[in-house]
């Protein structure tokens, strides 16, 4: 049965305890959604506008609908898709079958690219029409498909995985191949780094903005790049030769499936990669 978690601040949002810690909340709302005992809690009752389009992030994409509210009934505009910057948005709605992972979405002229995907629901259709459709779907691993199949569907999309997770997605229409990088369209390449699955892939965006999947992310509560060898499937050792070939790359934004989203200046990112990849190397998780 669902209950309010004991660990929740008094008020009248709160996270129940169906909650299965798969994070996404924490990354949306970094502070005011904290863990506790294993579980995702709010540490403090959002006050501030920006606080409550917080809250509104974690209720509508939380996989298990454990975020919740006993009065707040009014959405707030622009909860989701939320812009994170020029082109890129994150699309929320996160799927239990992709175990509560963000997606995004990168908007273009000349056809929108929809990096992993969230459960299908009328909410995301209905503003991609809006927007004028979607022409790629591309996957950083088997883990994140998520509804994707749906989504090229409905838009007659074009979907992208590697060819070593590919049978995780069996309906793709295109294969990344081997270890080189792979242009899916102009400005926007694919980059495999091999680790977290053998098939991981990263994505890079206007030759700053890099999709990561689960191979890397940012910690908000370390306050630092991270990656989790818990979660490490195929091999750790590959997983940081993978992320150090990174660093010959100039971005300054990390999107992240699991994991926290964040902007450094690149110089920063790039410093912040190496000592990850050092701690990986040293052994440490
Ligand atoms: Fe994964």
């Amino acid at each position: 049965m669902r209950k309010r978690h004991a660990g929740n601040a008094l008020g009248n949002w709160y996270i129940d305890t169906a909650c299965s810690d798969c994070t996404a909340a924490r990354t949306v709302a970094p502070g005011l959604i904290v863990e506790k005992d294993g579980q995702s809690v709010f540490a403090r009752q959002p006050q501030t506008e920006d606080e409550i389009r917080m809250a509104w992030r974690a209720r509508l994409l939380c996989p298990t609908a454990s975020v919740r509210s006993d009065t707040a009934t009014e959405q707030p505009a622009d909860v989701f898709p939320e812009r994170m910057t020029e082109g890129v948005y994150r699309l929320g709605y996160n799927a239990a079958h992709a175990a509560g992972a963000h997606s995004f979405l990168v908007r273009r002229d000349t056809g929108s690219i929809m990096v992993d995907s969230p459960r299908w629901t009328r909410a995301v259709t209905a503003k991609l029409e809006e927007w004028g459709g979607l022409a790629h779907i591309v996957l950083t691993h088997r883990d994140d498909v998520g509804d994707a199949e749906a989504y090229a569907k409905h838009f007659g999309a074009l979907v992208w995985i590697h060819e070593w997770d590919r049978a995780a997605a069996k309906f793709v229409s295109d294969l990344i191949r081997g270890r080189e990088p792979t242009a899916i369209v102009e400005n926007f390449i694919a980059v495999p780094v091999p680790g977290h699955t053998k098939g991981s892939v990263v994505f890079l965006h206007d030759g700053h903005c890099l999709f990561t999947g689960d191979s890397l992310a940012w910690d908000f509560e370390e306050g630092d790049l991270s990656a989790w060898r818990e979660f490490c499937w195929y091999s750790w050792d590959k997983q940081a030769t993978s992320l150090a070939r990174l660093a010959a790359y100039d971005f300054d934004w990390v999107f992240a499936g699991h994991g926290g989203s964040h902007h450094l200046p690149a110089r920063e990112m790039r410093a912040r990669l190496e000592a990850l990849v050092a701690r990986m190397k040293n052994g440490e998780g």
